[in-house]
């Protein structure tokens, strides 16, 4: 069972997608929880204030480290410091050590983080416990990337109004590679980016839509022709559109003999075309 923890000030933001489809059987069938806390719950004050001017001056409002911290560690069961003996904050970078087996993992979801690919999912869904803290966008108190976050993730060069739909965006990728999740164990490895190629076209029924067939070679029954023309469709795509994943991929001498004829096809003037 995989846990994942998300510390938001818009809880809500988190539910619905949680109880669709794929996310919600493997709730149901005890592979993955998701506790969603509510870090306004633990501001201690009369007006739960969880944000502040920024020190400096500037636009925008900063979320306080107080919560957030009372938050996490709460969760964790780690022991609240009583007021006016607060530990040194060095010792956060300890936390992995409080937990020795299973450890949780502490990621800050931020604009500023190390960008989430397939190979950042995988490393994750290693994971027994991962507690997700949802940034807003205008920021986050650095003590909190500084002292208590292991691990800082983007998912993406462009801006977001906060870390809720990221947090989902990582909840997704890893669930979907936990055992027995998906009901093909196989289905993950045919995936875009799992192997560093694009998928091959799909095509279901019916056979001819509006005019438009579906190939011959899908009809044929020849497992192994399809097989090939789907392997060539993948560096076709990949070609096509996102060349810069090919250096990643594991090519053999017929895909380098594909790429070099496409390489000579488009030396003619073509340029990047989606079909
Ligand atoms: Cl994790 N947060 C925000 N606010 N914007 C993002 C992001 C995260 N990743 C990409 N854009």
């Amino acid at each position: 069972m995989m846990r994942f923890d998300v510390f938001t000030l818009f809880p809500s933001l988190l539910t619905s997608p949680l109880q669709e489809s794929i996310l919600k059987r493997a709730i149901e069938a005890g592979r993955l929880s998701v506790v969603v806390h509510n870090i306004r719950d633990y501001a201690t004050d009369k007006h739960h204030i969880t944000d502040d001017l920024p020190y400096g001056g500037g636009g925008g409002m900063v979320m306080k480290p107080e919560p957030i911290f009372a938050a996490v560690e709460a969760a964790l069961g780690i022991e609240q410091p009583e007021a006016g003996r607060e530990p040194e904050l060095a010792s956060r970078r300890a936390l992995p050590l409080l937990f020795p087996a299973g450890r949780p993992l502490v990621i800050l979801l931020t604009p500023q983080g190390r960008l989430f690919t397939q190979a950042v999912a995988r490393e994750l869904a290693a994971h027994e416990r991962i507690v997700l803290i949802c940034g807003r966008y205008e920021g986050v108190d650095e003590r909190v990337r500084r002292f208590l976050a292991m691990d800082e993730i983007s998912i993406g060069d462009y801006v977001l109004t906060g870390g809720e739909l990221p947090a989902l965006v990582v909840i997704d990728a890893v669930t979907r590679l936990l055992p027995g999740v998906l009901g093909d164990p196989g289905a993950t490895l045919d995936d875009s980016h799992a192997d560093a190629l694009l998928e091959y076209p799909h095509y279901t029924r019916p056979a001819n839509f509006r005019g438009q067939a579906v190939p011959d070679v899908l009809l044929s029954g020849d497992h192994a022709q399809v097989d090939r023309w789907r392997h060539e469709q993948s560096l076709r795509r990949t070609w096509e559109r996102r060349p810069d994943l090919l250096p990643k991929a594991r090519l053999s001498q017929a895909d380098l003999e594909l790429l070099a004829r496409l390489a000579q096809e488009s030396a003619g003037g073509a340029s990047l075309q989606f079909d």
